[in-house]
């Protein structure tokens, strides 16, 4: 596990981080009163978050609420924090866009940065885990968007993570690549057993695949579910569609919701 240190008034991003077993048995993810403040202005508001190990969390929130900036934080990509925040050592980022790299083969960018060789074996086990073992070779550029994302994807389980944060990764896809990918996802989170945070607008996908679902409002954690419906979800049965409406309600867009007074104006 690593624990980051807090880091009040003069924050120094640099700091070491202070690594040992675990400070929480029993839980991947451990935040207690985290703040991030940009230009003065408190983004993450006093944020308390455990998520359990091999838990599926999915997180919920309005554009600007923040989401991002507490992925990058559990990513160790910020460290510009007051709080206490421990993760496990091994976790690993998909976002939105793929962010390959163009001058480099498909194979390469998914054990790029792993120490030692690039092993091509291991690149190519993990693309198959994705459905893409052919495309190995080929250059990014010849993908599909939903291709591109699954090469995402296999870069970040090849590091076999204990935390896998997920940033809106299928924000930009269609809506039948969209659920194709879903579906992956739940397979390889079942398969690969690491705890997930996944950052989605859409409401459907977190009841679809979370185990528990939570809204980040005002700075903090606002609202949150259990999922307690067996897999594979139907998202046509009642308690499914009750679980969303419920969530939407939360994110004032339910019959009562802004959304609705909009199509009613
Ligand atoms: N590096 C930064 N410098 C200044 N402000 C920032 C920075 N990063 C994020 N912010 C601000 O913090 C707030 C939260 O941003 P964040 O990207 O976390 O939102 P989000 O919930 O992920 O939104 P979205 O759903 O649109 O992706 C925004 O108001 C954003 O402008
Ligand atoms: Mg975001």
């Amino acid at each position: 596990m690593t624990t980051y240190a807090t880091t009040p008034a003069a924050p120094d991003p640099a700091a070491p981080l202070r690594k040992g077993p675990a400070a929480h048995d029993g839980t991947a993810v451990h935040v207690r009163g985290l703040v991030r403040a940009f230009a003065g202005r408190r983004v993450i508001d006093g944020l308390d978050l455990d998520i359990r190990p091999g838990e599926f969390v999915a997180l919920l929130g309005h554009s600007g609420c923040g989401k991002s900036t507490l992925l990058r934080i559990l990513a160790g990509l910020d460290r510009d924090i007051e709080g206490a925040v421990t993760v496990p050592r091994r976790r690993a980022v998909a976002f939105q866009a793929p962010r390959l790299l163009p001058w480099k083969r498909v194979w390469r960018n998914v054990v790029l940065g792993l120490p030692g060789r690039a092993d091509r074996v291991l690149a190519e086990r993990y693309l198959a885990e994705v459905g893409l073992g052919q495309r190995a070779s080929v250059w990014p550029k010849t993908l599909s968007g939903g291709e591109a994302q699954r090469v995402s994807l296999a870069r970040a389980l090849v590091r076999r993570p204990d935390l896998l944060l997920l940033d809106e990764p299928f924000g930009a896809l269609d809506a039948l690549t969209r659920s194709t990918a879903q579906r992956l996802v739940g397979e390889l989170w079942a398969r690969h057993d690491c705890a997930v945070l996944l950052v989605t607008h859409d409401v459907e996908e977190a009841v679809l695949l979370a185990d528990r679902v939570l809204v980040m409002r005002d700075g903090g954690i606002a609202h949150e579910a259990a999922v307690d419906l067996p897999r594979p979800r139907d998202i046509g049965a009642p308690p499914f569609v009750a679980l969303r409406t419920a969530l939407l309600a939360q994110l004032g867009v339910g019959a009562t919701g802004p959304a609705a007074a909009d199509a009613t104006a």
